[in-house]
Parts: structure tokens; sequence; C-alpha cells
């Protein structure tokens, strides 16, 4: 864990920053390796860093369809059994942490890019259902945190924006506690133009929820030269201004803040250089436009 390795990689955390999310050390595969074989160490240590430097924690993620444990990919489980499963991870989780996260991303990246349902083991075996339950154990383990649904290319409006849409509404008009949506904004350089995030995320604030920028980066198709810097901080900037353009758009998390750590190398190895400080903890042109868009939410 970067935090107890590189002494300037915290120290800029603290400098930057008065949130911290757990990169992957809150998901089930590292938290539950073996069934009923826990290992909270890392996410534990994430959480007492945090405290010992007044910095709220956004939980990160309850129900999804990656990193699971091998035990749940590969077993075979009837539909009682997989829900009991889920609701023990749910309540074991969210409550060893309950007042200790302030937010927490119950169900992440339920959308095709279409807008139909993905194909997970939890939507094989529920249905739709699964969300909401989701969120009634999430609540019950924690009353107090603010309980997101999570998920990505959803940042404009299109059909995948559309279907959560419609799926919060559904879930508010039941009763179904949830209290924001998260909108990852990964952008790619290589695929994507700059539109009006404001008036999408509007949409959902509009239903009586919060919203969140829960994952910002912007990666580059490598090299990046001056160009695709500048692009790059104008999409920092598009993000930054969005939020604190919306009254409930109540924070925004980056997905890594050096270039030094990364995800996007990994996952996607001919892009890189997604975040606001390069790999010697420099800040980058978008670190300045998105510090002077955030400069205008200052009363
Ligand atoms: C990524 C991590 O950054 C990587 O280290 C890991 O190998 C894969 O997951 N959407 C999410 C995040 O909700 O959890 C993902 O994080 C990035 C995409």
């Amino acid at each position: 864990m970067q935090l107890d390795r590189d002494a300037t990689y915290s120290s800029v955390l603290v400098r930057e920053f008065d949130s911290v999310t757990p990169e992957n050390a809150m998901k089930w595969g590292p938290v539950e390796p073996e069934k009923g074989t826990f290992n909270w160490a890392e996410a534990d240590a994430i959480v007492a860093f945090a405290q010992a430097h007044g910095m709220k924690v956004r939980g990160h993620t309850l129900v999804w369809h990656n990193q699971l444990p091998d035990w749940l990919n590969s077993g075979t489980f009837t539909p009682a059994q997989l829900s009991a499963i889920l609701k023990s991870h749910i309540t074991t989780e969210v409550g060893r942490y309950a007042g200790k996260i302030y937010a927490w991303d119950v169900v992440n990246e339920v959308f095709n890019e279409d807008g139909t349902w993905r194909d997970t083991i939890w939507y094989r075996a529920f249905g739709d259902k699964f969300v909401a339950d989701a969120f009634r154990w999430a609540h019950e383990a924690d009353p107090q945190a603010k309980l997101y649904i999570n998920d990505y290319n959803t940042d404009l409006a299109n059909p995948k924006s559309d279907a959560l849409l419609a799926l919060v509404k559904s879930l508010k008009a039941q009763g179904v506690p949830i209290d924001g949506v998260g909108f990852q904004a990964h952008f790619d350089l290589a695929v994507d133009s700059l539109g009006d995030m404001a008036a999408n995320l509007k949409r959902f604030t509009d239903l009586g929820v919060d919203v969140a920028i829960t994952e910002l980066d912007a990666r580059i198709p490598m090299p990046a030269d001056k160009t695709a810097l500048a692009k790059q901080a104008d999409f920092y900037k598009e993000a930054a201004s969005a939020c604190v353009s919306l009254p409930r758009c109540v924070g925004i998390t980056v997905w890594g803040f050096t270039d030094k750590y990364s995800w996007v190398p990994y996952s996607f190895p001919s892009e890189g250089a997604a975040t606001l400080l390069d790999a010697d903890f420099q800040p980058k042109p978008a670190y300045r436009a998105f510090a002077e868009a955030l400069a205008a939410a200052k009363p």
C-alpha cells in the first residue's frame, strides 16, 4: 500500500484532499479471499490514516461483478444461498465501518452501454431485485451512511445514463434508501468529447438525490504531448465546474492523484498520464484548471 511505502504520496494526499477512497482494499475479493476468512488489514489502515488526519472516507464497493473472490465466482449456489451470502457480506462490511464511512458505493456498474442490465452473478440470480435488497441491508447496517449507486460512461446523457435515471426514480418511488448517484468520470481522450455534464447530473438531483463525481481521471494515448495535456485540463475543468454548479453535487473523488500509481497503464496499456500530478508529484495543466474551477465553489 502506497500509504506506508511512500512518504511523499501520503503527505501530498493530506495536503490536497479531505476525503479518501480505498481503490481496491474494500472490494469483496480482497476482504474475503476464502469464504469466512476476512482480511481487513489494508482497509482498516486506510480508515485509521483518514481518521488520524481528519479526513472522511468513501467506501467502495459492496455489490459488483468484478474483483469477486474465486470461491464466489466458481461456486454453485441456490438463489436463497446467494441472497444470504450477499446480505452477510453487506452487513459485515458496512457494520465493521459503521460511523466511520460517510458514503458507500453500495451497487456498482449494473448497466451495459445500451442501458440493458449487465449479465452478472447477481442479475442472473435475482433480476434487478438485488439492488433494492442491497440498499436496504446497507441502511440497516449503518443508518447514517449515505448510500450510492455508481457507474461509468453515465457522465453525459446517453442510453446508459437514461437507464440509471429510470432505476433511481423507481427505487425512490419504492422507498428504497438510496441517497446518491456516483458518476465515475473515467474519461478517455482517445474517444470522449466534452459535453454538458452539469445538465446530465441535474437530471439526477432533480429526482431528490445527491450526486458525486467518484473516480475522476482522463487517460491519454501515450506519449502525452502538450495538446493532449491541455485537452485533459478541459476535462478536469468540465467535471469540477459541473459539480460546483449543482448544490446537490457533494464531492469529487479522483481515481489516483499521481501518474506514479494510476491504474490506467495496467488496464489500458497504450494509455496513461491520467491524473492531476505527474509521476514526480508535480502539477500538470489539469491541476491548475481543476483548482480554478473548484475555487468558484468557495463562498
Ligand atoms: C480499478 C482499480 O483502480 C484497479 O487497481 C483494479 O485492478 C481494477 O479496478 N470502476 C471502479 C473501480 O468502480 O473499482 C475500478 O478500480 C475502476 C473502474
